[in-house]
């Protein structure tokens, strides 16, 4: 059996979603690939569907176009994302986007297994319904959703909270926020929250049963 995982998490270190999505490979204990998609250089559809609508693939020549055909060749695929304003990141929505290659006459993808993941700093709800929305068009057969509510706002890396009355963190603390000092252990890890360990086990399980 062969799984392949993606993950649209932040790039400059191993993100939650990365991790998440790994470990549901890792355990598995099938054949695996895992992918970065924001280490990869590529758009959404460019509706060209005259050129995927026979192959059922998409033809769009980038950085992300081998993987269409090994979505459509493997046994089950994860799929990861951080939440941005809310919602799914443009990364996760772009690569799902091009899925419409498959979407011509039928879907050479319904029923495959897929395992979701939605790792974000609060309100992953929207994301979730976004994100399942866009796979329901292809009728996948969705047997897990894995999130991670993080708390870390992006304000933990960018430098400027103690400056700033706009940002997540402020929004969370009021004026608390510019008195904080952010500290290694403030990046919460998955890894760290047992209901998400356990999440991820009941996941990898499922696949295991594939
Ligand atoms: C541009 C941007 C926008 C974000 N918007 C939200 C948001 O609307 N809601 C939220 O809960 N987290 C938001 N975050 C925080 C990330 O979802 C959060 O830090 C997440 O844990 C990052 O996942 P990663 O470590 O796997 O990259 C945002 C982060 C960035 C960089």
């Amino acid at each position: 059996m062969k799984i392949i995982g993606f993950s649209a998490g932040g790039v400059g270190r191993e993100s939650n979603v990365d991790r998440m999505v790994k470990a549901i490979l890792d355990k598995s204990g099938h054949d695996v690939e895992f992918v970065k998609l924001t280490e990869l250089n590529f758009s959404g559809c460019k509706g060209c569907v005259q050129l995927c609508a026979r192959p059922q693939v998409c033809q769009l020549a980038d950085d992300a176009q081998p993987y269409y055909q090994k979505v459509k060749e493997a046994d089950a695929v994860v799929i990861g994302t951080p939440v941005y304003f809310g919602d799914i990141t443009s990364t996760a929505w772009s690569f799902i986007e091009r899925f419409f290659g498959y979407r011509h006459v039928d879907i050479p993808i319904a029923g495959k297994p897929f395992v979701t993941v939605v790792g974000g700093a609060m309100t992953l709800g929207p994301a979730v319904e976004h994100l399942h929305k866009m796979l329901g068009a292809f009728e996948v057969n969705l047997i897990d959703t894995v999130r991670f509510e993080s708390k870390v706002p992006p304000c933990f890396k960018c430098g400027r909270h103690k400056e700033c009355e706009i940002g997540g963190l402020y929004m969370m603390l009021g004026d608390a926020a510019k008195e904080l000092t952010i500290t290694k252990e403030m990046f919460t890890r998955w890894e760290d929250d047992s209901a998400t360990v356990d999440a991820i086990d009941a996941a990898a399980e499922k696949l295991k049963k594939i």
